[in-house]
């Protein structure tokens, strides 16, 4: 089985002071065993990546172009990301969905242009709160899945994260009975598609207000192979307390 994978997901915040708490972070978490990515902003990226260097941290981006190269103003390929030193890629995150208006169609794009520079991509889907309010949680994950992970992927270029929206940043989190539900679900549908051996080694993650205190339960759920983490990766203490729940 791979190791457990845990990514930190630093979105609009940090500049040059936060590279101090990296540092910490890189030192606290020394021993563990799971696989660690911070996803710092871009222009972070490559400082960040410099910093980690000769620890078991690495970095990643937290959206790529689907281009290769071109006149895309503002925009980043995944090329450009594994050129600054990130070995991951987050694609489909729902605020990408949400604030730029991103479709399941241009995710699996992005994840297609990020597994061909080399990267992993995580690729993220979930429904909204309206959405599992009205019992279509599935059913949204399941089409979410099927439109934005590209074929051919396996467990070294692809890990899934499910964030419902309404946990992200909400310090609400779904049970762990519905968590499970969640990721046996998406975990049927990558066999279904990519077979047993790859579709068992895809690694789900669980995103949305994972918290020192709520990790460990988390981290013991079925097919949970690890998390995304927004705003309790910005510390390197709360961090690095998620990363020992996940050993
Ligand atoms: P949160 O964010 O941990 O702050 O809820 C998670 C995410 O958006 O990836």
């Amino acid at each position: 089985m791979p190791p457990k994978l845990v990514v930190g997901n630093w979105k609009m915040h940090g500049g040059a002071e936060e590279l101090a708490e990296a540092r910490d972070l890189a030192r606290r978490s020394a021993d563990a065993k799971c696989q660690i990515v911070v996803c710092p902003p871009a222009t972070l990226l490559n400082r960040l990546d410099r910093e980690f260097e000769g620890t078991r941290l690495a970095t990643g981006g937290q959206d790529c172009h689907f281009g290769r190269t071109g006149a895309h103003t503002g925009d980043i390929s995944a090329a450009m990301l594994l050129d600054a030193g990130a070995r991951f890629v987050i694609v489909g995150h729902s605020e990408r969905r949400s604030d730029h208006g991103e479709t399941s169609a241009q995710v699996r794009s992005k994840a297609d242009a990020a597994i061909d520079a080399g990267l992993v991509a995580v690729v993220c889907i979930g429904e909204t709160e309206d959405e599992r309010d009205k019992g279509m949680e599935l059913e949204v994950a399941g089409t979410q899945l099927e439109e934005s992970v590209p074929g051919g992927a396996d467990g070294d270029s692809l890990a899934v994260a499910y964030e419902p929206v309404w946990a992200i940043g909400t310090g609400r989190t779904p049970s762990i009975a519905d968590i499970e539900a969640m990721h046996d679900f998406i975990r049927s549908r990558l066999i279904e598609r990519f077979g047993e051996t790859a579709g068992r080694a895809i690694r789900l993650l669980y995103g949305g207000s994972v918290k020192p205190g709520n990790a460990e339960s988390i981290s013991g759920a079925r097919n949970v192979d690890g998390c995304l983490v927004g705003g309790a990766s910005l510390t390197a203490s709360s961090f690095a307390a998620i990363i020992d729940a996940f050993e």
